[in-house]
C-alpha cells in the first residue's frame, strides 16, 4: 500500500518510522510519503489560508494551494481521506475497507478546515473522496487523526503485524471488538490472584468464561 499525507506539519508523522509499521516500511510492505502544503504557496509569506467568504471566526485553507499539492498525487487508484470533525466516523469496518485499497491519501487539514470546492473538485473527477472524523471531539487539525487511521488501518495489512493470530482473534470477536481482561505472571499480584478458570487447563471453559467477560465489559462501557 502507498500512503500520502499532506500538511503544514511534516514532523508529526516522525512516528511512522517506529514499531510495526517502520518495519513495514522496511519490508516494503507500505511506502510513506509525507508532504509539505507549504512548498505548494504561492507568495514569499507562505500563506496557505485566509479569512471565510461569509464572515465568522478562524481561517480557511485555500484551495489553490491544496489543489497544486493534490493534483501530484492523485490517480485513478487513489482514495482521498479529508479530516475533518463533521466527517464520517471511523471505525474497525471502516479500518478493514481501507486497508485493501492501493493508494490512501491524507488531507490534513488545520484551522477551521479546507475550502469544501476541493473536495467537491476531485469528487466531480470521479475521485473516491472522503471526509472522515476519528470521534466527536474537536482537534487542532487532521494530523494526529491521520495517525491514528494509519495504524488501524497498516495493522491490518497482511504481513505488517508480527502475530496474525491478534487479527484473527480481533475478527472473531463479535462484541464490537471489545475483549476480555487478560493476565500473565505472577498468578498473585498484589493479593490479587488470576481468576482461577485460566490456570484450569480446561480450554472450553476457558473460552465461555473469556466471552461472558468479553460481554459484560461491553455492556459496561457503553
Ligand atoms: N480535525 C479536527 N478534529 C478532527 C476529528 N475529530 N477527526 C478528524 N479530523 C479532525
Amino acid at each position: 500500500m502507498k500512503i500520502d499525507a499532506v500538511t503544514i506539519f511534516p514532523e508529526y508523522f516522525a512516528p511512522l518510522q517506529l514499531s510495526l509499521l517502520g518495519k513495514a516500511q522496511e519490508q516494503g510492505l507500505v511506502e510513506v510519503g509525507i508532504h509539505d502544503l507549504r512548498s505548494f504557496s504561492t507568495d514569499n509569506h507562505n500563506t496557505v489560508d485566509d479569512t471565510p467568504y461569509g464572515g465568522g471566526a478562524g481561517m480557511v485553507m485555500l484551495p489553490e494551494i491544496w489543489g497544486k499539492a493534490l493534483d501530484q498525487l492523485m490517480t485513478p487508484e487513489t482514495d482521498l481521506i479529508i479530516l475533518t470533525p463533521a466527517g464520517k466516523r471511523f471505525d474497525q469496518p471502516m479500518a478493514a475497507k481501507f486497508s485493501q485499497a492501493k493508494h490512501l491519501v491524507f488531507a490534513c487539514g488545520r484551522y477551521e478546515g479546507i475550502d469544501d470546492r476541493v473536495r467537491q473538485h476531485y469528487e466531480s473527477k470521479n475521485h473516491r473522496v472522503h471526509e472522515v472524523s476519528i470521534g466527536d471531539y474537536v482537534l487542532g487539525g487532521g494530523e494526529v487523526a491521520s495517525l491514528v487511521m494509519i495504524e488501524a488501518i497498516t495493522r491490518l495489512i497482511p504481513g505488517v503485524l508480527g502475530n496474525p493470530e491478534s487479527l484473527a482473534e480481533e475478527s472473531h470477536n463479535e462484541e464490537g471488538y471489545l475483549e476480555y481482561p487478560n493476565f500473565t505472571k505472577p498468578s498473585i499480584w498484589r493479593d490479587i490472584e488470576v481468576p482461577a478458570i485460566l490456570l484450569s487447563g480446561n480450554h472450553g471453559e476457558i473460552a465461555k468464561w473469556r466471552a461472558a467477560q468479553a460481554q459484560e465489559r461491553a455492556k459496561k462501557n457503553l
